[in-house]
């Protein structure tokens, strides 16, 4: 229960968000933090462990940022000042033009004060402050209008949820910025999709708007996304005199701000600073397609004004796609980690952005079919801001006649076993245990970043140790011991020491890390999370069955079958406990006490109408301890109508604004089981 709180832990409580946000802005906006992630993790727990015990919430407390239930769809909002979007300038020659019309319209021959940022490929978002707080944020949608994703953006831990600068706040803004995914997340992201047999997204613009798009905002808590914030729409209690003016206020005030930003004179010199991020473009590890030139001065840019949907003051210079045509000259197929069998393709090596390009993944049949690629086919290929190139689109009218499909292979490429494709699955399978592509991709996944972080065990040494037989399985990475190393030619002291004391560090994971790091067929870095909230140890989930995992919210048939089959393993149990037994202590600081997950109901609204079979005092208090709320009048906002008997016309109303309608034991099972929470498979 709720204790009452004093002013000393009123005190603290303020204190511990403060310290955490500022650690925050420091790790993730300004790429410096002072702080070891489990001295934050350490905070965060005391901080949450206090907020729970007192009931004392501050909207911009880093524990709140997740949690908020899923929703069904999303509700419409009208931009206070629409959201425009620029002018494309191809080419030097259509710049100089975007800066003869400026002149023109501002009536001089002076030299105009420019600023120029990179154009980053993302999605446009609104984020609505009043008095200081983040109350919206919504996508741009036909610019006029928009959808809410604001339980969505408030995951993304560069979003301030608080204007907590120092400088005058005003009494209201909306700021605006590109949500973009970085280039080596999109491919993470792919790869595991591609190994979980999900389509995978085509770009990571499409990603980042999946994301943001996503009805569960615990999902895209995970998807890592980021936000850089470039302009303003409506703006109350404050005033600004220009661009420069604006992205200095919203840097002090901690908001992302472009990560290449300059005040130039003259269109030549702007042309000069485009060309440079140009020639930079790859080193920003996220797509960048043009640099946006606007006229500094605002006073200027509103004598200039909007012509139909783009402001006369500004314009994106476009950079040349990285593209190049090639041809394929094969497709292959490789093993994963969960024996999926991925095709891809061999190029006719060719230049892209100064890089060789000769092969790309194709990811499963399902996107050859897609985009019908064929042994023999002259393909567009890209490399946009990332490493990894993507094949865009076959050029049909190429075809000889002579191009080759690229059938599903019979036997794995890799230890020669059956495949199988279930029905109705995109991935192909290699069910061998003993596949040894399997094996090492296996212990690859263990150690890597999301999993156990043990640095310096990657692709080759791990390739090594496995070849020389010193791991055959991710438990003897902990029976390594120096001598064995410094017997191999890749090692010398220094190097040795190095990995043991990696392998020694990676000795203390957090539970959710280390259920996603032993690779459970379908248990990704979400689910791992999930079961961590769920299950206070890793001994908890020995010989666990489908129905425990079924009971909880977030999870389908899929990964609890999955789940339980693993637990289950006497082998695979054999495996956890001589892992412990190694010297394995693992911490859990993601479980929820029952407290917690009681609140099945949290943020929904429920209406009551008739005789329902208890009195309606106890379905109200029933609803209010789900962490529920009950209210007199039905609107659009309602979630749910609890109906009893002799209902009367709320029915009715419901029904026209599409709202679900129950009845008692409905609510009840609604309590246990947390419908409308979109379930993992
Ligand atoms: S200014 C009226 N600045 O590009 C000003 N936009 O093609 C409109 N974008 O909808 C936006 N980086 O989503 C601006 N530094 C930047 C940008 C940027 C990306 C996007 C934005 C806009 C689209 C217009």
């Amino acid at each position: 229960m709720t204790e009452a709180i004093s002013p000393e832990i009123r005190k603290q409580i303020d204190q511990l968000v403060k310290e955490l946000n500022d650690h925050a802005y420091r790790y993730y906006v300004l790429d410096a933090p002072t702080i070891s992630d489990q001295e934050y993790d350490r905070g965060y727990r005391q901080l949450r462990d206090l907020e729970e015990r007192y009931s004392y919430f501050l909207p911009e407390s880093p524990t709140q940022r997740v949690g908020a239930p899923a929703l069904d769809k999303f509700e419409k909002v009208k931009h206070s000042e629409p959201m425009l979007s620029l002018d494309n300038a191809f080419g030097a020659e259509e710049l100089l033009e975007f800066d003869k019309r400026v002149k023109k319209g501002l009536e001089t021959t002076e030299e105009v004060e420019y600023t120029v940022e990179p154009k980053i490929d993302g999605l446009a978002i609104e984020l609505t402050y009043k008095g200081g707080l983040l109350i919206k944020a919504s996508t741009r949608g036909d610019g006029y209008e928009g959808e809410d994703v604001t339980r969505n953006i408030r995951t993304i831990k560069t979003v301030p949820i608080k204007i907590a600068g120092s400088a005058a706040s005003p009494e209201e803004i909306d700021i605006r910025g590109e949500v973009y995914m970085n280039s080596s997340e999109f491919e993470k992201l792919n790869r595991e999709r591609e190994q979980k047999g999900e389509p995978v997204f085509a770009n990571p613009r499409n990603a980042a708007a999946g994301s943001v798009r996503q009805l569960d905002p615990s999902i895209t808590s995970l998807r890592k996304l980021h936000l850089t914030c470039y302009g303003i729409g409506a703006l109350r209690g404050m005033s600004f005199q220009s661009q420069s003016g604006l992205i200095a206020w919203l840097s002090e005030n901690r908001f992302p701000v472009p990560a290449r930003f300059t005040t130039v004179t003259g269109i030549a010199a702007a042309m000069s600073e485009v060309e440079k991020i140009e020639a930079d473009r790859q080193s920003f590890g996220f797509d960048i397609d043009g640099a946006v030139v606007k006229i500094n001065d605002f006073g200027l840019q509103q004598r200039l004004g909007v012509r139909t949907r783009e402001p006369r003051w500004a314009i994106a210079y476009k950079f040349k796609a990285l593209q190049a045509t090639t041809t394929v000259r094969d497709i292959q197929a490789g093993v994963g980690r969960t024996g999926v069998v991925t095709p891809f393709a061999i190029f006719e090596p060719v230049k892209i952005g100064g890089v060789t390009v000769s092969r790309s993944t194709l990811h499963n049949w399902d996107e050859i079919a897609r985009k019908d690629i064929r042994i023999g086919d002259t393909v567009v290929v890209e490399r946009a801001g990332d490493v990894i190139p993507r094949v865009v689109m076959v050029i049909k009218e190429k075809r000889t006649g002579r191009e080759r499909d690229f059938p599903i292979p019979e036997k794995c490429p890799a230890c020669g076993s059956g495949l199988l494709r279930e029905p109705g699955e995109v991935a192909v399978k290699c069910l061998s245990l003993h596949c040894p592509a399997q094996v090492q991709e296996k212990i690859m996944h263990f150690a890597a970043r999301g999993g156990m972080n043990i640095e310096g065990l990657g692709e080759k040494n791990i390739e090594l140790l496995y070849s020389r037989g010193l791991i055959k399985h991710f438990e003897d990475i902990y029976k390594l011991r120096k001598d064995d190393l410094l017997q191999l030619p890749r090692f010398a002291e220094r190097s040795a020491q190095n990995l043991i004391d990696a392998i020694d560090k990676s000795r203390q994971p957090q539970l959710s890390r280390f259920l996603f790091a032993i690779g459970i067929l379908h248990v990704g870095e979400y689910a791992a999370r999930v079961l961590a909230q769920n299950f206070r140890k890793l001994e908890d989930l020995y010989n666990v069955m489908p129905e425990r995992i079924i009971e909880i919210k977030q999870m389908g048939e899929k990964i609890a079958s999955s789940v339980s089959a693993f637990f289950t393993d006497q082998k695979n149990i054999d495996l956890l406990n001589s892992m412990l037994g190694m010297g394995i202590k693992i911490s859990n600081p993601d479980y929820l006490d029952e407290k917690r997950t009681a609140g099945m109901l949290d943020g929904l609204t429920f209406v009551i109408t008739g005789t329902l079979p208890v009195p309606r005092k106890e379905a109200e208090q029933l609803i209010g301890q789900n962490g529920g709320h009950v209210s007199s009048s039905l609107s659009k906002a309602t979630d749910y109508l609890l109906a009893g008997d002799d209902p009367g016309s709320k029915i009715r109303k419901a029904a026209t604004y599409g709202v679900k309608i129950i009845s008692y034991p409905e609510l009840l099972e609604l309590i246990q089981r947390a419908e409308g929470h979109p379930r993992l498979f």
